[in-house]
């Protein structure tokens, strides 16, 4: 007898995340040099200056806006000061990265919702990011590259808990939309950040 592959439900604010950001993915996805033959330790330091520049000033909007859900617990999914003592670790502390300006609105719970799918969803692919980081650059996290593996182990879990506490919202259909332009802007957003600091392919 066959066995019945097991039925996952994905709540339709899922659906519509990810009918609506996979291709934004795939095309950063494509640009960002984590597996270029030319990545070395200066150019991944380049790199999470980058990143910090996105993540700092966006995570100070999240906290700022007043828009996130009282029932979210935002404070252990914060990733900056990882970020920055990854920095440090590598030795490119001294001054601080330019930050970016220009953000996703975020307006609603439904906008910072949004938001936090994109930063969330980034820590799955950081799995595969941190195990070649390692082994093309030996850094992992105890030596600069902690946030590639920020979760750790619980990735999988704290994934999960997002995505069950995203489907367990009453989004109405203007809600959804809101939600998921919000995850597109951000995924523009950080591409053009990335490509103004000049760190993608
Ligand atoms: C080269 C870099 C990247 C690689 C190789 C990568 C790879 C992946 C992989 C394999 C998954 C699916 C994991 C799973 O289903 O268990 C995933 C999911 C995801 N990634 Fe990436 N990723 C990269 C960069 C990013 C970046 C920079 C962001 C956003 C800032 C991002 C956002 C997401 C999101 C939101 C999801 C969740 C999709 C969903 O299941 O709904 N990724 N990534």
């Amino acid at each position: 007898m066959q066995a019945k592959a097991r039925e996952v439900y994905v709540p339709p604010v899922l659906q519509d995340l990810r009918a609506g950001t996979a291709e934004l993915h795939i095309a950063l996805e494509k640009r960002l040099p984590f597996f270029s033959d030319t990545l070395d330790t200066q150019a991944f330091v380049q790199l999470m200056q980058a990143y910090y520049g996105f993540y700092q000033p966006l995570e100070q909007a999240l906290l700022d806006s007043g828009a996130i859900p009282d029932d979210f617990d935002l404070m252990p999914r914060l990733k900056a000061a990882t970020l920055r003592a990854d920095l440090q670790a590598l030795g490119a502390s001294a001054t601080t990265p330019p930050l970016c300006q220009e953000l996703p609105l975020i307006d609603s719970s439904a906008a910072s919702l949004g938001v936090l799918y994109v930063l969330e969803g980034a820590t799955l692919g950081g799995q595969i990011l941190r195990r070649e980081i390692a082994a093309r650059l030996n850094l992992d996290a105890d030596n600069g590259a902690a946030f590639l593996d920020i979760y750790g182990a619980a990735t999988g879990r704290r994934w999960r808990d997002f995505i069950e506490y995203l489907g367990s919202r009453p989004f109405d259909a203007t809600e959804r939309a809101a939600v998921v332009s919000a995850a597109q802007t951000t995924f523009a957003c950080f591409e053009q950040w990335l490509e103004r600091q000049e760190v993608l392919a």
